[in-house]
C-alpha cells in the first residue's frame, strides 16, 4: 500500500509564505514515488499552492468543508469550491474542529458524505483526549467516532487519521506500540463494515510526528502514513518526514 503523508498547516502561512515553502519543498521531494504527498494550506493560500504544485508530485487538501453545494451560508466553502481551487482531498473531523467549533459526529458525517459525493478524498480524523485515555475509554471513543462519522459512507477514497488529542502539538507522541494498538482496532471496526476492503483503507497517525520519530511509527503494521502539524511548517523538516526510512 502506498504511504500517505499530509501536512496540516492549520492557521499558518500567507500566500507568499506558501509559495516560498513549496519552492524549496518540491525539489527536495521530487524523487519520492512511494508516498502520496499532500499539503493542506489555509483556504486563502490554496490557489497560490495549486499554481506552485503544477507538474509536481504534490497533492492539495483543504482543512475544512461545508456540506451544501451553494446557498445562503455566509462564510462557508462547498466541496465544489474546494475542487475548483485544485484540491483532491479534505480534512474532516479534526479534534480542533470538534473542540473549538462544536463539530459533532452528525455534522462530521454530513461533511464526509458531501465531500465524497463531490469526488473529494476524505482524511477523516478521530482520537481520544487525555481524560478519556486515563479513564480507560479510548476504545469506546474511537468506536463511536469511527462508526458515527462513517455511517452510510463507503470506503472509496477514504483515509482515516488516528490523532490522540494528548499528542497533538504537545511534543508527546504516542509510542509505536500505542499507535499500532489503536490502528489495528480501527482496522477491525472498518472490517465490520467494509469487509476485506478495510485492508485498503490507509490509516494515518497524527500527533507530534517529527523527523526523529517517523521511522518507528511508520514501521508499524497498520500505520500507513502520517498527518503532520508543527513539523510540516518547515520544508526541510517535512521533506525529512516524507523521506522516512521504509522498512516494514
Ligand atoms: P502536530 O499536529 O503534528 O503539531 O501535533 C497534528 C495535527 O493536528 O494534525
Amino acid at each position: 500500500m502506498k504511504y500517505f503523508i499530509a501536512a496540516n498547516w492549520k492557521l499558518h502561512k500567507t500566500r507568499a509564505e506558501t509559495r516560498e515553502f513549496l519552492r524549496s519543498f518540491i525539489p527536495a521531494v521530487q524523487e519520492v514515488t512511494d508516498v502520496d504527498i499532500v499539503i493542506a494550506p489555509p483556504f486563502t493560500a490554496l490557489s497560490a499552492a495549486a499554481d506552485e504544485i503544477k507538474d509536481s508530485n504534490i497533492q492539495l487538501a483543504a482543512q475544512n468543508v461545508f456540506w451544501e453545494e451553494k446557498g445562503a451560508y455566509t462564510g462557508e466553502i462547498s466541496p465544489q469550491m474546494i475542487l475548483d481551487a485544485g484540491c483532491k482531498h479534505v480534512i474532516i473531523g479534526h479534534s480542533e474542529r470538534r473542540q473549538y467549533f462544536s463539530e459533532e459526529d452528525v455534522i462530521i458525517n454530513r461533511k464526509i458524505k458531501a465531500a465524497k459525493k463531490a469526488g473529494l478524498g476524505v482524511i477523516f480524523c478521530v482520537g481520544e483526549s487525555l481524560e478519556e485515555r486515563e479513564a480507560g475509554k479510548t476504545f469506546d471513543v474511537i468506536k463511536r467516532e469511527v462508526e458515527a462519522g462513517l455511517s452510510d459512507v463507503d470506503s472509496d477514497n477514504l483515509v482515516v487519521a488516528y490523532e490522540p488529542i494528548w499528542a497533538i502539538g504537545t511534543g508527546r507522541t504516542a509510542t509505536a506500540e500505542q499507535a499500532q494498538e489503536i490502528h489495528a482496532y480501527i482496522r477491525k471496526i472498518l472490517g465490520n463494515v467494509y469487509g476485506n476492503k478495510a485492508n485498503d483503507v490507509r490509516i494515518l497517525y497524527g500527533g507530534s510526528v517529527t523527523p526523529d520519530n517517523v521511522d518507528s511509527l511508520m514501521a508499524c503494521k497498520d500505520v500507513n502514513g502520517a498527518l503532520v502539524g508543527g513539523a510540516s511548517l518547515k520544508p526541510e523538516s517535512f521533506a525529512k518526514i516524507v523521506g522516512f526510512k521504509k522498512e516494514k
